[in-house]
């Protein structure tokens, strides 16, 4: 058989005939990859510079492999590059491109390495700055909350289980109740961090290389915190990007839930709130519509990076030691997710500290739905009544309240005094809907007083956070 031209491949020695046009088309990966392009390079460089001291390279042959890559990186920034599938991905459409400009040195530069100790080191620096990035948003938005939860310190609504009002509470409360989820998020984000920082780089192909390569040189170059230890898990493990991602979709499951709880407080029905114009979209059709489009497109995106989730998983699962093709498949899932949680959380931060609230229209929401009916239990209680039969008591009186329209705090003492004798006047103290929030006075309760102290907390934490 006749040898094809295989020209623009680096891999070409031992095939007889070229790739057929679909495969190639079919396993490139450089249309998606080349979004590595900045840690290949400066993983790159950091090889090479560690190949000269090692001996392996010239200092020229390192000077020429740097200066090209950093054209070439310029080139690429500047949108100036000719990427091509046939040379499969960017690992080596950049090696191609260099030695097109830089000749023989450039053939030298994959000496001791193998793509697969580089997709995985450029993966993880990939990762490790969109970490930071998001971090940086997810504590933008908790600024965000903080002042959103002091500025409605007061402000009363009620609060629901089940959906059904419950008792009532400070929408101070109720915003740092989620800033303790983006907290949780942070946390796990930088706990993935932590083991997403150890650098595959001289594992090679599998099993490490005969070359005399200083690892700890490169790690430090790299910014990483160790190499890995054992090459063979380095240039197959995946789960800094599962973990990633089952981090973000915890997060996003957590904005999911915020997202729903403004859509519902900004339908007309409820009215708590009011999003700003520029976060929402009108009907084509209904001229009155004024829609919470970004809030519903967050709680909609929660399903893409669930999917990634499980995407990432079941690529993993099963796969035997050591580099498999079948990773290529992690690329697209990742940074659909990096782009995703990243996009949610800065429409989250801008969004969510403008919105308006309607103090007025919580409070008489929850002077509408018993909201304080635990509080006359817990005051029979505090009489001497037993708490079952407290419950009963005030169970009997709400059900009087439904048949007559009216609120406990509306009832008169006499009417009051018929469901329980115990009940005196100082039982007005208990039924407003300030007096509930008030008692509820101990570390994690609502009262404005642990509302407040929380807030100065989290500004402590986040003035600390770098
Ligand atoms: N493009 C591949 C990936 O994303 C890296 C190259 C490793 N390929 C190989 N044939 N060993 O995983």
């Amino acid at each position: 058989m006749s040898k094809k031209d295989t020209s623009q491949q680096l891999w070409t020695g031992r095939f007889t005939e070229a790739t057929d046009a679909f495969v190639e088309a079919f396993t490139a990966s450089e249309h998606f990859d080349r979004r590595l392009y900045r840690q290949d390079i400066r993983g790159s460089i950091a090889h090479a510079r560690m190949l000269a001291k090692a001996g392996v390279l010239t200092a020229q042959e390192r000077d020429a492999i740097i200066q090209g890559l950093e054209e070439l990186r310029e080139e690429i920034d500047q949108g100036d590059f000719n990427w091509s599938p046939a040379l499969e991905d960017v690992h080596m459409n950049i090696e191609k491109r260099l030695t097109d400009r830089i000749g023989e040195a450039g053939k030298k530069l994959h000496t001791g390495r193998s793509r697969n100790d580089q997709v995985a080191t450029d993966i993880r620096l990939y990762l490790r700055d969109e970490i930071d990035h998001i971090r940086a948003e997810l504590i933008r938005f908790q600024h965000g909350l903080v002042q959103l939860a002091e500025q409605e310190l007061d402000t009363i609504l009620p609060g629901f289980t089940h959906l059904q009002v419950a008792q009532p509470v400070s929408f101070g409360h109720h915003m740092l109740a989620w800033y303790e989820m983006l907290v949780r998020d942070q946390e796990r984000l930088e706990d993935c961090r932590k083991r997403l920082n150890v650098m595959p780089l001289g594992s090679a192909a599998l099993a490490g290389t005969s070359f005399p390569i200083d690892r700890d040189m490169t790690c430090a170059e790299l910014e990483f915190d160790r190499p890995s230890r054992n090459s063979l898990d380095a240039v197959s493990d995946r789960d800094f990007a599962m973990e990633f991602t089952a981090a973000a979709a915890i997060l996003l499951t957590h904005t999911s839930r915020m997202a729903e709880e403004m859509i519902i407080w900004a339908s007309p029905l409820v009215d708590f709130i009011d999003l700003p114009d520029r976060f929402c979209t009108g009907s084509s059709i209904m001229p009155q519509k004024k829609n919470p489009d970004v809030a519903e497109i967050v709680r909609g995106k929660t399903a893409r990076v669930n999917g990634h989730l499980i995407a990432l998983l079941t690529l993993m699962k099963s796969q035997p030691l050591a580099y498999n093709r079948d990773n290529q498949e992690d690329k697209e899932p990742l940074f659909d997710t990096v782009d995703t949680v990243r996009d949610c959380l800065r429409a989250f931060a801008d969004m969510v500290p403008a919105m308006r609230v309607k103090r007025e229209n919580m409070y008489a929401a929850a002077r509408k739905g018993f909201a304080t009916a635990t509080d006359l239990a817990d005051y029979l209680v505090r009489k001497g009544v037993p708490f079952r039969d407290a419950h009963a008591i005030v169970g009997a009186a709400v059900r009087h309240g439904v048949e007559q329209g009216m609120d406990l705090a509306d009832m008169d003492l006499p009417t009051l005094q018929g469901f329980s004798d115990t009940i005196g006047e100082d039982v007005y103290q208990v039924l407003t809907l300030e007096g509930s929030v008030a008692a509820r006075d101990h570390l994690g309760g609502t009262a404005p007083n642990q509302v407040r102290s929380q807030i100065r907390a989290a500004r402590e934490r986040l003035s600390k956070l770098s």
